[in-house]
């Protein structure tokens, strides 16, 4: 059996190559402290990849999609990992969509969007590095404006 850098879990799902710094945001918007289960974290781990990575893995819970999105926006290199008995059975890239709605507020403190009961709507223009334009006042949001 290969060793493993920090220890199996039986279920849930592995957050991997995470960009190191960023481990605690994932973890921050995944709200992991509300877990029942193991969670465990990592950083600052060798990766031939990032050069160092971070790693979450949470018992019992498969993430979605939804969780997924949000993932993309901190740690735009993450897989996560599905595992069962111990096994990776599906694993994935995450994926920055075109749109974002709902997810991040528009970082313009005056954008019709902050006002009324209006859900937030952001295109996607660049990826990695997380280029943002709100859909209402245009205003552009880099990865260090997001508030998740
Ligand atoms: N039972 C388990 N409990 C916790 N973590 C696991 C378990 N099995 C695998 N992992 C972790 O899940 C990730 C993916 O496992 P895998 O065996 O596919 O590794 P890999 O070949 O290095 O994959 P990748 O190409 O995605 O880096 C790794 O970080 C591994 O440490
Ligand atoms: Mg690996
Ligand atoms: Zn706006």
């Amino acid at each position: 059996m290969k060793h493993l850098d920090v220890s199996a879990i039986k279920d849930g799902s592995v957050i991997d190559h995470i960009e190191s710094k960023s481990t605690l945001k994932v973890a921050d918007i995944l709200n992991i402290q509300n877990e029942e289960q193991v969670v465990l974290v990592g950083m600052n781990l060798t990766s031939k990849f990032l050069g160092k990575k971070g790693i979450i893995k949470i018992g019992g819970k498969i993430i979605d999609q939804k969780e997924v999105n949000k993932i993309a926006l901190i740690a735009p290199n993450a897989s996560v990992n599905i595992i069962k008995d111990y096994e990776v059975i599906k694993k994935f890239k995450v994926a920055v969509p075109d749109i974002i709605e709902g997810i991040v507020k528009c970082f313009n403190p005056n954008c019709i969007s902050n006002y009324y009961n209006t859900q937030s709507k952001l295109h996607v223009v660049n990826k990695n590095p997380i280029k943002l334009q709100c859909h209402y006042c245009e205003r552009i949001m880099n990865a260090k404006d997001l508030v998740i």
